[in-house]
């Protein structure tokens, strides 16, 4: 690695391996929810997953290099530590509430590495990436609020958290 453009690429290697990661972690994490609302919007999540992964497709394209044979080690553990609460047997509105925490742990970090990106794209002078990583940043966050609302409540829901207390109560 010599420049800055090269470690833009190499963060772009970064989140192209975890976004695959995502995408194949997603439908389990689907299967498992219980709430109508965490299972639509992990849906929601896993179609737009696809669209980022094809952003991604088209910022390698047209910069001519290579995105894959990195492998994010962060989302790896992330997506392991997560797995283990699937295998334990909690009543369903802790699952959830655990599948919640999980996920925002995802989002967060992309919202972290996208943040870095899109500015990298900008300094770099790379206006279409730098327009495609916007869009998926801003998916992400929306992402994140989505998952807040399921898991603190609305005006209008409960909320996941204030149920599983329940349970324990
Ligand atoms: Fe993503």
């Amino acid at each position: 690695m010599k420049n800055f453009h090269d470690l833009f690429i190499h963060e772009l290697s970064d989140i192209y391996s975890a976004e695959l990661q995502i995408d194949k972690a997603l439908p389990e994490l689907i299967k498992k929810a219980h709430s109508k609302e965490l299972k639509e919007a992990l849906h929601k999540n896993h179609l737009e997953t696809k669209k980022q992964i094809k952003r991604l497709d088209e910022i390698a394209d047209e910069l001519n290099v290579n995105l894959e044979g990195k492998k994010c080690d962060a989302i790896e553990n992330i997506l392991r530590e997560g797995h283990k609460f699937l295998l334990a047997h909690f009543p369903h509105e802790i699952s959830d509430a655990a599948i919640i925490s999980s996920a925002q742990r995802v989002e967060h970090y992309e919202i972290s590495v996208y943040g870095t990106l899109k500015s990298f794209a900008k300094h770099l002078e790379l206006k279409n990436p730098e327009k495609l990583l916007n869009e998926t940043f801003e998916e992400e966050e929306n992402a994140d609020k989505t998952l807040n609302n399921i898991a603190y409540g609305t005006l209008f829901s409960k909320g996941i958290n204030k149920e599983a207390a329940r349970k324990t109560a």
